[in-house]
């Protein structure tokens, strides 16, 4: 098979020798994406020489229960057929260790294991941590992993060390900050990789390509040219036995404040300085994210929309409301649906409306980015039946069809002048052959390279934070506004389709 990281003849480049150990090993997140993203890593050969993972987590488990259910997970969760001759191999370098991330004891025994390990490898290890844990545990298991020594690195710089933490990175700009104040008491800011797994798929990394590696839309990249831009992130799932985490969440905090806005933000940044340093594109996200325009409280109604789905039918499933849903509170004013309208108030977007929508139990799961270009003048085809022209619309889907389509406007063959939209488009599929690789895979193989432009940096989460502080402080507050509800298996409800009316404008039909 081909090798989707390579370029041109550019192998990747293998990361330096590792030691990964990962909190929550017994974690969904563990079993469904990290384990299957490091198999495939190994089967494209993507993996350092010496690669060695540690599960840590409570349950009291040895080497071989670990690889075992490791073994089961992979089967079931890897994009690629396991195979048992490489599952072999890649197998002997998994490990486990229990912890209890707040027993300073436990953390002396996982450095006497590390060590070990190394020194049976007889190689130099840099040491990377993964926080599949609930955020209650990240500053504990940081203070406790600094004060067992498993942090600074060596004084020749041969070892590396390093944190990956998992969303939702706080609840609210106070949490955020204080999380970080926490994590910068044992890491330094260059050590923490904050994820947000929407930057490491493929068509989210593409926005960039496609803006800046094409002559032809970069100049039409503003408020002459587009007339407004939807992006959506919608899911036909509920909340996968996830209520617990999810009502005290909701979909804005869930999926708007990481996933969407950072999508948002790659589609509207400046031409960074350079791609190949991690600070120049997030120098130029924090920009965006700063300009987006905070909503004074009065004009919180015209423009959010938030709601929770009812019972419903989803690919012919009935499915219960959310309310009636196991885990969640039967008062619950949790959104499972939020839609925006925001506006970037800098020279280049000023103007330009752009509404972004997220929910749960919508028909279908799709991401996609749509960039309405403005009507052209329509004099030359007055009275020819034709009211008005088209507008031409890029359409970016993100998933699950990855791929691109350009709508513009044709003449049919025949003797009268009729117009008719045609979609120029591409498929990943299509186009490259290959099925892309999953986002924990590329994310994975850059923390350990220690390379953190896929990685969010602080004060872009601080700035998402703050942009929607007045929703939730008006959600919270004496006249909060309505939540709205939709059935499931429906595209949410109809107060998100009043707010785009005013300016003529509708949801794309997905
Ligand atoms: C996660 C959210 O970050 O993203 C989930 O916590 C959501 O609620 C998931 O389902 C969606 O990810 P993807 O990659 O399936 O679009």
């Amino acid at each position: 098979m081909d090798n989707p990281f390579a370029e041109g003849e550019n192998r990747v480049i293998r990361p330096p020798a590792t030691v990964l150990v990962i909190f929550g090993a017994t974690g969904d997140l563990t079993h469904r994406k990290l384990l299957p993203a490091l198999y495939n890593l190994a089967q494209d050969e993507y993996l350092p020489g010496g690669f060695i993972v540690i599960g840590a987590a409570r349950s009291q488990l040895s080497d071989d229960d670990f690889r075992q259910k490791m073994y089961e997970s992979v089967k079931k969760f890897s994009r690629r057929t396991l195979s048992e001759d490489l599952w072999e191999n890649f197998s002997k370098n998994l490990f486990y260790q229990p912890i209890d991330g707040t027993n300073q004891a436990d953390f002396a025994r996982l450095r006497n294991r590390i060590e070990d390990l190394c020194k049976e490898r007889s190689e130099n290890f840099n040491y990377l941590y993964y926080l599949a844990v609930a955020p209650s545990n990240f500053g504990p298991i940081c203070t406790n992993l600094n004060r067992s020594g498993l942090v600074e690195s060596t004084e020749d710089g041969i070892r590396k060390t390093a944190v990956i933490i998992e969303k939702p990175f706080g609840q609210d700009l106070a949490s955020a900050i204080e999380l970080n104040h926490t994590l910068r008491g044992s890491f330094a800011e260059e050590q923490i990789f904050r994820i947000d797994h929407y930057l490491g798929k493929e068509t989210v990394q593409n926005i960039l390509v496609f803006r800046f590696a094409n002559g032809i839309f970069e100049p039409l990249w503003n408020r002459n040219y587009i007339d407004h831009i939807q992006v959506s992130v919608c899911e036909h799932l509920g909340l996968g036995g996830r209520a617990g985490y999810f009502d005290k969440t909701g979909i804005l905090r869930d999926i708007v404040q990481n996933h969407l806005l950072q999508i948002l933000a790659l589609l509207c940044i400046e031409p960074p300085i350079s791609l190949s340093d991690a600070d120049s594109i997030r120098d130029e996200k924090v920009k965006v994210l700063k300009s987006i325009r905070r909503f004074e409280e009065r004009e919180i109604e015209s423009n959010t929309v938030r709601a929770q789905y009812t019972s419903g039918s989803i690919e012919g499933e009935e499915v219960p409301g959310y309310l009636e849903e196991e885990g969640v509170a039967k008062d619950s004013t949790t959104d499972t649906y939020v839609a925006l309208n925001l506006e970037i108030d800098n020279w280049r977007w000023a103007g330009v409306p752009i509404y972004v929508r997220a929910g749960k139990r919508l028909p279908k799961r799709i991401t996609e980015i749509t960039v309405y270009f403005k009507r052209p003048p329509g004099a030359l085809f007055r009275g020819r039946q034709i009211i008005e022209l088209e507008q031409n619309i890029l359409a970016i889907q993100v998933q699950p069809k990855e791929g691109i389509s350009l709508k513009v406007s044709s003449k049919p063959p025949g003797p009268r002048m009729r117009i008719r939209p045609v979609e120029m488009d591409f498929t990943y599929d299509s186009s490259f052959g290959i099925a892309s690789p999953e986002a924990y895979e590329r994310l994975l193989l850059d923390a350990m390279k220690g390379d953190a432009t896929l990685f969010t940096r602080n004060d872009e989460i601080e700035e998402s934070w703050d942009l929607l502080a007045p929703v939730f402080n008006s959600w919270q507050g004496s006249k909060p506004p309505p939540i709205y509800t939709y059935k499931a298996g429906t595209w949410g409800p109809s107060a998100a389709a009043d707010l785009l009316r005013p300016h003529g404008h509708r949801w794309r039909r997905l």
